[in-house]
């Protein structure tokens, strides 16, 4: 199973990639993840990207293109994979195409998931993260036991640098001028699954499962004949 998440800053891509990595055991692949893990290690990739993302601006094509083709020949990724966060560009869309057909593969479905602009600053102002595992909390839809501290392993929580506001309506901006033209992309041959984001996390999952238990049957049939 091949799929790619779209959405607006702060629409859920990461809460529903990770319920989808662990339902399906494939792996989720956030391009921002990877990104922000190399800042945190301060040499290389890490110092070259910081200025993008402390912007909020995109990492150039070529760059990003070339981490993600580095994951996806990870073994892990042999069974299929969840990107988020990529493809962010129609260049990123049509490169991973090209890519994958050679080895006869294509991305199966796009899911997009929509919610308002509003909603999305709203989210991300509430956004907590675990500095030791990664775990994503809201302050009010999806808060930790104890405050500041990760349920699962007791780590410090912390805000992203580029989730101040004046950096948040540069990224919203982004996604609009750069990012929203890759949903046409993949409307035209019909791999664009429609998600209502704005509502309760385990609703939204409920919804994207519906449609992968779809693909997953699709998929076993055509393994069978
Ligand atoms: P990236 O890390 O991809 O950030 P983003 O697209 O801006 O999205 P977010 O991670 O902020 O939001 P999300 O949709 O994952 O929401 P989440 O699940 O956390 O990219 C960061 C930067 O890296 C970019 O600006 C760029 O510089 C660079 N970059 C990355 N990929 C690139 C690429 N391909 N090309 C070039 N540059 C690239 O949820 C948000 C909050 O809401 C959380 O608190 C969560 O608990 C809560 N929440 C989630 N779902 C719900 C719900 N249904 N109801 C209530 N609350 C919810
Ligand atoms: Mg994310
Ligand atoms: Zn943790």
């Amino acid at each position: 199973m091949r799929l790619v998440l779209l959405g607006l800053p702060g629409a859920g891509k990461g809460t529903q990639g990770d319920m989808i990595s662990e339902k399906y055991g494939i792996p989720h692949i956030s391009t921002g993840n990877i990104f922000r893990d190399a800042v945190a290690s301060g040499v290389g990739l890490g110092r070259e990207v910081n200025s993008y993302i402390s912007k909020g601006e995109l990492i150039p094509d070529d760059l990003t293109l070339r981490v993600v083709q580095e994951r996806l020949n990870q073994p892990d990724c042999q069974r299929g994979w969840i990107l988020d966060g990529f493809p962010r560009t129609v260049l990123q869309a049509r490169e991973l195409d090209r890519s994958l057909a050679k080895s006869g593969l294509n991305v199966e479905m796009a899911c997009d998931v929509r919610v308002a602009q509003r909603e999305a600053i709203e989210r991300i102002s509430n956004r907590r993260i675990c500095s030791n595992c990664g775990a994503v909390y809201h302050l009010e839809q999806h808060r930790a036991e104890e405050k500041g501290t990760c349920d699962a392993c007791g780590g410090a929580l912390y805000r992203r640098t580029d989730d101040s506001e004046e950096t948040v309506r540069k990224r919203l901006d982004v996604y609009m001028r750069q990012t929203h033209p890759v949903l046409h992309y993949y409307a035209r041959d019909g791999r664009l699954y429609s998600i209502d984001g704005a509502r309760p996390i385990d609703v939204v999952f409920a919804d994207v499962d519906h449609y992968l238990q779809h693909l997953a049957e699709e998929l076993a049939v055509g393994e069978a004949q």
